[in-house]
């Protein structure tokens, strides 16, 4: 059956001073994620939020939330995110050996929660390759992290595809792959016809002057061209 991409706006772009009114609106709107970008300083110059506005975030709201960690330490703080509320937790490769990636992974599997990886722009997709089989969803980084609002790196969907790709041949066909970083109304249909599930959206939705509305027509872009592409797909 027809899965409909998942929109997953981030905070990082929201009014912190009216938080609970912005996360009701997307939940209204029909996001099915929320994105928490998590920046320590270190692994990225921005220092953003933690383990206090998770805790309060989770016990406000129903969507899936979706912990990004740019941070140079995951192997250490994942129990923190944990115990505050993730639903899902994404570590980045490059801070972590492979067997580390794998000991990350398990951690967030044996807590009950669902890992994603995530690759920064010039980060190869084999990167992936040591926990394909087990990832619930890879992060497709689409512009340099540590700050929302930046232009989207072209090329980005091919990308995607090869997560895709990597993915199906390693019969994980339920792996999600998720987009972040410049996706909005031009850039969603790109990486949703290469296969992209979920998107982030920071600026595209919170600074667009009625939210609500940009989150839909994003969806609504992203849908009619991952539809226009599976069709194109069963024919082919
Ligand atoms: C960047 C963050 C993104 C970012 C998205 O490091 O991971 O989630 O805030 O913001 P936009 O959609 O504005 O690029
Ligand atoms: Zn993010």
């Amino acid at each position: 059956m027809y899965q409909p991409v998942k929109i997953a706006p981030s905070i990082l772009s929201a009014d912190f001073m009216h938080l609970a009114d912005d996360i009701a609106m997307i939940e209204q709107a029909g996001a099915a994620f929320v994105h928490i970008d998590v920046m320590d300083g270190h692994f990225v110059p921005n220092l953003t939020m933690g383990v206090p506005l998770l805790k309060q975030l989770k016990a406000a709201t129903s969507l899936v939330c979706d912990v990004h960690l740019m941070i140079d330490n995951p192997l250490t703080e994942i129990p923190w995110f944990i115990e505050a509320g993730a639903d899902l937790v994404n570590v980045h490769a490059e801070v972590l050996t492979e067997e580390e990636l794998v000991r990350a992974v398990a951690m967030i599997h044996e807590a009950g929660c669902k890992a994603a990886v995530a690759l920064k722009p010039k980060t190869p997709v084999s990167a992936l390759a040591p926990v394909v089989a087990d990832l619930d969803m890879a992060l497709v980084m689409s512009v340099e992290p540590g700050f929302s609002g930046q232009s989207y790196i072209a090329g980005s969907d091919r990308k995607v595809a090869e997560a895709a790709a990597l993915a199906r041949a390693a019969g994980n066909e339920a792996m999600l792959i998720q987009v972040d970083g410049g996706i909005g109304e031009v850039t969603a249909p790109l990486v949703a016809a290469a296969g992209a599930d979920v998107l982030v959206c920071g600026n595209a939705v919170f600074k667009a002057a009625d939210p609500a509305a940009a989150l839909q027509t994003v969806q609504a872009a992203a849908d009619v061209a991952r539809l226009t592409a599976l069709a194109g797909g069963a024919e082919a």
